[in-house]
């Protein structure tokens, strides 16, 4: 039994630069989707007021899924990694590097990357967890891109996987309307040719406070609160700031600028958000790809699922210039600028 997987070379000689190059994208959704309405009607049962008005007004959420009972990240991740290495013409046995980016893991541990890896009917490739919350994927493909740039991975399938809807307060209208579960997916290939171009990973620990999950398992017992706090406000705020210097600062490391851009995959959270980085940099709304309203914020699965759906509608095509943005807890934001 070889205990390591066979990888593709991908066409790259040892002196020729190296790069990482999106060689397939995947996504998938749980079946049960929840309108506003039906937000409505699950808060009413709580004495809790909301309204589709009030959600789509301030945030542009128009639905949500959610997994049934029994249903984990790595169920997801799976779905959306199937789907990705479908897309890339690969197959499991090809990967040697997987990351799943979740706050939402199956277990404590061992990490959803190994669960996934199992279900996937793999072993012996390196696999892990990476926990930047919303800003997970981004980090998770710079990681991947800067281990396939060092040569210690070729075929790398990187994950984002969530499932949101466990750690959600339905007592607290403020922040229970506004996330979903879901997952994307990318597999990521050594390439003579770019693909990546920059990358730019950013944290702030001082506003750990202003969106996080408290609790934690010790002694047997949960302790603290396990589900999740935001004050809005405070992240939005940041969240305008941050996704406009990591956008000029990655197009300035490429050597780029904001008239480049054939498309803007930022972060789902509030579309009014998006829209205003769209606005900062000066790109007509049409090139921001929006799929907040029928997601929700799906923390790290809402990027590769946007990108995902904009491949799939025949937006974004082979040679577009893509920018991916992620912003949440931590707090933590970062940039990706490709050509696909
Ligand atoms: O994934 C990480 C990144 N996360 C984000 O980017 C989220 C960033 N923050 C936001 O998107 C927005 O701050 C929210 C959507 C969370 C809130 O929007 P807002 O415009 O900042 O509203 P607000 O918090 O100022 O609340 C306005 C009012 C309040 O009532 P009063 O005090 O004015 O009487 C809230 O109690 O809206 C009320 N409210 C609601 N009403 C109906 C809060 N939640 C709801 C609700 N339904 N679900």
């Amino acid at each position: 039994m070889n205990p390591l997987p066979s990888s593709p070379t991908a066409h790259v000689s040892s002196q020729a630069p190296r790069f990482a190059r999106i060689a397939g994208t995947g996504s998938y959704l749980p079946p049960r989707r929840l309108s506003n309405a039906d937000m409505a009607a699950l808060l009413a049962e709580k004495g809790l007021e909301t309204s589709d008005e009030w959600i789509v007004e301030r945030t542009g959420i128009r639905a949500r899924h959610f997994v049934d009972d029994g249903v984990n990240s790595s169920d997801l991740a799976l779905h959306a990694s199937r789907a990705a290495l479908q897309a890339a013409g690969r197959t499991a046995d090809d990967v040697d590097l997987i990351i799943v980016a979740t706050s939402t893991p199956d277990m404590v541990f061992p990490s959803t990357a190994c669960i996934l890896q199992q279900k996937l009917g793999v072993h012996g490739c390196a696999a892990f967890d990476l926990q930047a919350v919303c800003s997970g994927f981004v980090y998770a493909l710079a990681v991947a891109d800067s281990m396939i740039k060092a040569g210690s991975a070729n075929c790398a399938l990187v994950v984002g996987a969530e499932v949101f809807s466990r750690i959600l307060d339905f007592n607290d209208r403020t922040t229970c309307v506004l996330f979903g579960d879901g997952a994307g997916a990318v597999v990521l290939e050594a390439s003579a040719e770019p693909g990546i171009l920059a990358t730019e990973l950013h944290a702030d620990g001082r506003h750990v406070g202003i969106l996080c999950v408290p609790g934690t398992v010790a002694g047997g017992q949960v302790l603290g609160d396990p589900l999740l706090k935001m004050d809005g406000q405070a992240v939005f705020k940041l969240a305008v700031g941050v996704l406009d210097s990591a956008a000029r600062a990655v197009l300035e490391k490429a050597g780029r600028s904001a008239e480049d851009l054939d498309w803007l995959i930022p972060h789902q959270a509030n579309i009014r958000i998006m829209q205003g980085t769209a606005k900062k940099l000066r790109l007509p709304l049409d090139k921001l790809i929006a799929t907040v309203d029928e997601h929700g914020n799906t923390s790290a699965a809402s990027v590769p699922l946007a990108l995902d759906v904009a491949v799939k509608s025949g937006r974004v095509k082979r040679g577009d210039t893509v920018m991916l943005e992620g912003v949440g807890g931590g707090f933590t934001w970062g940039a990706v600028l490709l050509d696909f």
